[in-house]
């Protein structure tokens, strides 16, 4: 089976970055990260990629005169490096719809909420002012809708009466960390492509193991 090579595209921390990282180092996921990208100078993702040897990438958004124009320098850069597969990890910016029509069907997103709950920022918070009593992850195909394309997976656990916008976080990015690997070794493997708008999956995701749902 061919190795799948994936863009990894960031704004910040990157520990989802480097649970893929890690999952293609320990033989799980069959893949190689040609290149990291982030929008945000200076940030840990970028660091986490050097440790590893992977090209680390800033294309700072400031320097560009509109989100067009960044977009197609950030299309361009992405397909310099001729990836199968892009990885939104922690991209916090809104693609234009030009760049997603672009990569339809070859770029995922992750998003801290039960979509299509909470769309944008301050996910963890929203989900304690409306009461939920549950809170999860979604990964999904990117199309022009914000944080809105066809879904791939979701994970969820039960709120607690102590739980805060940080204790969330963490128990988001614990899910995150063991979920995100998994869908793009699908997609590595065949098994998970999207037809027309259709999400075509072809086994059952493991399931959380109980510490995720652990105070
Ligand atoms: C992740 O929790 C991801 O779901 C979220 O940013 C965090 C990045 O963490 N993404 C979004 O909110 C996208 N709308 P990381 O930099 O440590 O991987």
């Amino acid at each position: 089976m061919s190795i799948t090579k994936l863009v990894v595209v960031i704004s910040g921390s990157g520990s989802n970055l480097q649970s893929i990282i890690d999952s293609i180092k320990s033989g799980h996921l069959k893949a190689t990260i040609e290149a990291v990208i982030s929008n945000k100078p200076n940030v840990k993702g970028l660091q986490r990629a050097l440790d590893n040897n992977i090209p680390a990438i800033t294309l700072p958004h400031g320097d560009f005169p509109d989100r067009q124009a960044f977009d197609q320098k950030l299309q361009d850069t992405i397909e310099g490096f001729n990836p199968d597969l892009v990885i939104l990890a922690g991209f916090m910016r809104i693609l234009s719809p030009e760049i997603a029509k672009h990569f339809r069907g070859r770029m995922l997103n992750i998003h801290p909420s039960l979509l299509p709950k909470y769309p944008g920022l301050h996910t963890h918070q929203r989900a304690l002012d409306a009461k939920d009593k549950e809170h999860g992850t979604s990964i999904h195909f990117v199309t022009e809708e914000l944080d809105g394309g066809p879904l791939i997976h979701q994970q969820s656990f039960k709120i607690e009466e102590d739980d805060t916008a940080d204790s969330l976080f963490e128990k988001v990015q614990k899910l995150e960390h063991q979920m995100y690997p998994e869908v793009i070794g699908r997609f590595c493997d065949g098994k998970l492509k999207l037809v027309k708008s259709e999400v075509i999956t072809l086994s059952a995701y493991s399931q959380p193991t109980p510490s995720h749902n652990a105070p």
